[in-house]
């Protein structure tokens, strides 16, 4: 007799995780199947953020940002460090041990809320209603589908985890190369270039776009090329990939933006030019479930599939592959499951980079009103300016607001500086809200904070700032 159950969740990420524990506490029998394991063969829940992507490229961030303050940043606040040294080793483990607790947390939640899960891969059997899992045959009233997605690999240059890596490798490397290799100058490019640059290898980064961060708002991205440039990572924009040899080395021959032809040779390289959906053994085709032409699970603004109570949500399907997005999704769904009505604003969905200094966004950039013809106003703050960011000692970047015109209503705010991803979420409350520039201006924000930016930036729309 097979297991039946109100929901079955199809793969354990911060998507299905997250919708199996809501779908649990609104009283629907839920079940989560995943694959992911660990060395030992034990289940290591929590999906790609957890396992090899958000998480661990944190940890790492984190680490990699002490040493560097170790050995360039504490000399200016009169601490002197004397035999500074880097125990990779110990490093690499400890970002482990903060994966490790994750795994473990997803499971302990999964237990606390009765989610039965079964550990392996699952794949539709002879229907939709009917999934198969090691043996197993379990009978779901619903599917959520959350099985994310996959690094895109190079024409001819698979990974091998060696030499040439995915973001699994990259966030392994068991000794600081001396010189690294980096294609594509996006998130993973640039949070992982960072990692390695500080940690004492020598990073170049091609990237085929005239410029990079293209999604970010212009002044930002123009800033961060600057910044990142003195930092000491070589970005070459407008490049042309060729061949890719893997010997000892890799040499990555490229048609440069002046179109010369050109070299690299390093001693890795990591590709991070974007990821691809991942419906691999699901036997979609078998149940009819429809995939668009670039292989994600074709889903409505609800996330509904072509088949009836068949959900899928996350890297899986269309928008922004973040793990926040992936999650909104994860409940949202499981409360339409009962009835309820849930509502996400994609467009209030934050963007963070957790490089030196951080990237933050929500809503729309200039560039986008412009192209819109949208009618707004625009002010800016730059952190020099804000007297805790000059106690910290980091002054880099501005926060900048846009405005529309005649409602004063926020469309955009852009953030490049310290703990950028902390202030984002300000903005995404007063978005949500539909808040004016002048409500935030309007707001007491705490003396000396990097909040205090963020006012002063929104009294910049109305040319009101008070500190700059
Ligand atoms: P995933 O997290 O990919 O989880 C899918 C799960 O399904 C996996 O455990 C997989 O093993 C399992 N699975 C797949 N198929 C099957 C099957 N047939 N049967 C059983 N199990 C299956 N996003 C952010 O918001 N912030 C960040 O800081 C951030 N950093 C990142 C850093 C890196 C290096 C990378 C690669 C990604 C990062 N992301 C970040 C993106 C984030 O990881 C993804 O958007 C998020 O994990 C997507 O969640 P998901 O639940 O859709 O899928
Ligand atoms: P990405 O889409 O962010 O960047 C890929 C970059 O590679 C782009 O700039 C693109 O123009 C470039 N590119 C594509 N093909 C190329 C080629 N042949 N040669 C040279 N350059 C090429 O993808 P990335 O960095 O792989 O990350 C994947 C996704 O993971 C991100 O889009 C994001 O959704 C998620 N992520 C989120 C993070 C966060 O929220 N902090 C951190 C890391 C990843």
């Amino acid at each position: 007799m097979a297991d039946t159950f109100d929901v079955v969740v199809i793969g354990g990420g911060p998507g299905g995780y997250v919708a199996a524990i809501r779908a649990a506490q609104l009283g629907l029998k839920t079940a989560c199947i995943d694959e992911a394991k660990v060395s030992d063969g034990k289940p290591a829940l929590g999906g790609t953020c957890t396992n090899v992507g958000c998480i661990p490229s944190k940890a790492l961030l984190q680490s990699s940002e002490y040493y560097e303050h170790a050995g360039h940043g504490f000399a200016d606040h009169g601490i002197k460090v004397k035999g500074l040294d880097l125990d990779l080793s110990t490093m690499l483990k400890r970002k482990e041990k903060v994966v490790k607790s994750s795994n473990d947390g997803v499971l302990y939640l999964f237990k606390k809320n009765k989610i039965q899960f079964f550990h392996g891969r699952g794949s539709f059997g002879k229907s939709p209603n009917e999934l198969l899992v090691g043996g197993q045959t379990l009978q779901a009233k619903h599917v959520i589908i959350a099985t994310g997605s996959n690094p895109r690999a190079l024409p001819g240059a698979d990974f091998d985890e060696k030499l040439i890596l995915s973001n699994t490798g990259a966030l392994a490397i068991p000794d600081v190369p001396k010189r690294l290799g980096v294609i594509g100058a996006g998130v993973i490019g640039l949070e992982m270039g960072s990692v390695w640059r500080r940690l004492g290898a020598d990073v170049t980064i091609l990237e085929a776009l005239p410029a990079f961060l293209g999604a970010a708002d212009e002044a930002v991205s123009k800033e961060a090329a600057k910044i990142f440039s003195k930092q000491g990572l070589k970005i070459e924009v407008g490049v042309k990939v060729g061949r890719i040899e893997a010997r000892k080395t890799v040499k990555v021959q490229y048609t440069a933006a002046d179109n010369s032809s050109k070299t690299l040779d390093v001693d890795k390289l990591i590709v991070s030019i974007g990821r691809v959906p991942n419906t691999e053994g699901l036997n979609a085709a078998g149940v009819g479930l429809k995939v668009d032409d670039r292989g994600f699970i074709a889903v409505d603004g609800e996330c509904r599939t072509n088949l009836p109570n068949v959900w899928a949500i996350g890297d899986v399907v269309r928008g922004p592959m973040l793990a926040h997005k992936a999650e909104e999704e994860g409940v949202a769904v499981a409360e339409r499951i009962v009835g309820q009505k849930p509502h996400i604003d994609f467009n209030t969905v934050p963007w963070v980079i957790y490089t030196a200094p951080e990237i933050a966004w929500v809503g729309e950039t200039e560039q986008q009103l412009k192209a819109r013809g949208a009618d707004y106003r625009a002010g800016s703050f730059p952190f020099m300016a804000n007297a805790r960011a000059r106690a910290i000692g980091d002054t880099s970047g501005f926060v900048k607001f846009l405005a529309d015109a005649k409602t004063d209503q926020i469309l955009g705010v852009h953030i490049i500086g310290p703990f950028a991803g902390e202030l984002i979420a300000e903005a995404v409350v007063a978005m949500e809200f539909r808040g004016s520039s002048e409500d935030i201006g309007m707001i007491c924000h705490a003396h000396p904070s990097l909040s205090e930016a963020m006012k002063d930036a929104a009294l910049a729309v109305d040319k009101r700032s008070i500190n700059f």
